[in-house]
């Protein structure tokens, strides 16, 4: 099984990553850690420990991070995931203890006390943490398998005309994170709007009959309804869970090889994620991105899981 570290700001969406990681058999989930985004930190990190607690999940250390990005002012996403970050379900009271390290620090002591080449990160938000680890410990950069993050897009944005939420709000840490040679795959709002819970889905995990389902199912009530409100689809796309899923099955997803980076100084593309198309792709491009996605076999990995995890 691979050896993941999850880091995100649960959000539908995160949660059901969660899910996804903690009921694959192909995934070890090692840590999880929390940034501010979809809510404050105190709200997403509350989240994180009630899902832990929905899950079944003990024994992985979870660790808060940065309530804040590195330059710019919070912004979180209410009109997305309501003033709790994960409004819908009833949330647990959590049962979990948060680990005493900062985020950052249990990212890098994760990293450097495993073999090379075993850790896969998996950000599903802002890259502040990130951007702060491998500024406080740049041997993490050769260190780490690969990291394999829900973000941006070569073609369109959300929050903005020409950007996505989790690189428009810190995009200062995005571009750190992009610019950094470690192998990269941007799983972006191209191939995650492809994710959609459609109705077939949707039965299908109720379906199942667990508490853990019917927390899904709740997740994905209010989260299909705020995206169509707002955004205007007939089913949300589940986005960061996409990312969880290339780690399991790299055939659920095409990929492109292609020079990335994080646009900073535009005044219409701030936090733009920039791919570079020429062909070939130069020897030493480390950075891919997702192209289509097998929505079949990836709603097959969530069903999967959820089946696993069972009634904890
Ligand atoms: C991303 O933004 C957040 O609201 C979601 O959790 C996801 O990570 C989608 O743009
Ligand atoms: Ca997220």
């Amino acid at each position: 099984a691979t050896k993941i570290i999850l880091d995100c700001d649960p959000g539908h969406d995160d949660a059901i990553a969660l899910l996804l990681a903690h009921g694959s058999p192909e995934i070890d989930l090692v840590a999880v850690t929390t940034v501010m985004g979809n809510q404050t930190l105190d709200k997403v990190t509350r989240n994180a420990l009630s899902v832990a607690r929905v899950a079944g999940i003990t024994g992985v250390p979870f660790a808060a991070g940065c309530a804040r990005p590195l330059v710019r002012e919070i912004e979180t996403a209410p009109s997305i995931h309501g003033e709790s970050g994960l409004d819908g379900p009833v949330l647990p009271e959590p049962t979990l203890e948060l680990d005493p390290r900062h985020a950052v620090d249990l990212i890098i002591d994760t990293i450097m006390g495993n073999e090379p080449g075993t850790i896969t990160l998996i950000p599903t938000g802002a890259l502040t943490n990130i951007a702060l680890a491998v500024r406080k410990e740049p041997r993490i950069v050769d260190r780490v398998k690969e990291i394999v993050l829900m973000g941006g897009g070569y073609n369109i944005g959300n929050w903005s005309a020409t950007a996505e939420f989790n690189m428009v709000i810190d995009p200062e840490a995005a571009h750190i994170v992009f610019n950094e040679t470690w192998p990269l795959t941007m799983v972006g709002i191209d191939l995650t709007h492809q994710a959609l819970a459609t109705p077939d889905v949707v039965a299908s995990i109720a379906a199942l009959g667990t508490g853990p389902a019917r927390f899904v199912g709740e997740l994905l009530d209010f989260f299909g309804e705020t995206y169509k409100d707002q955004q205007g689809f007939d089913y949300p796309p589940v986005h960061d869970p996409c990312a969880v899923a290339f780690v399991i099955d790299r055939s659920v997803m095409t990929v492109r090889r292609a020079p990335l980076d994080v646009e900073l100084t535009g005044t219409l593309t701030l936090g733009m994620t920039v791919a570079d198309f020429r062909s070939p792709a130069p020897v030493d491009c480390t950075t891919q991105v997702a192209i289509d996605l097998d929505h079949a076999k990836f709603w097959a990995l969530i069903v999967d899981a959820l089946e696993r995890i069972g009634d904890p």
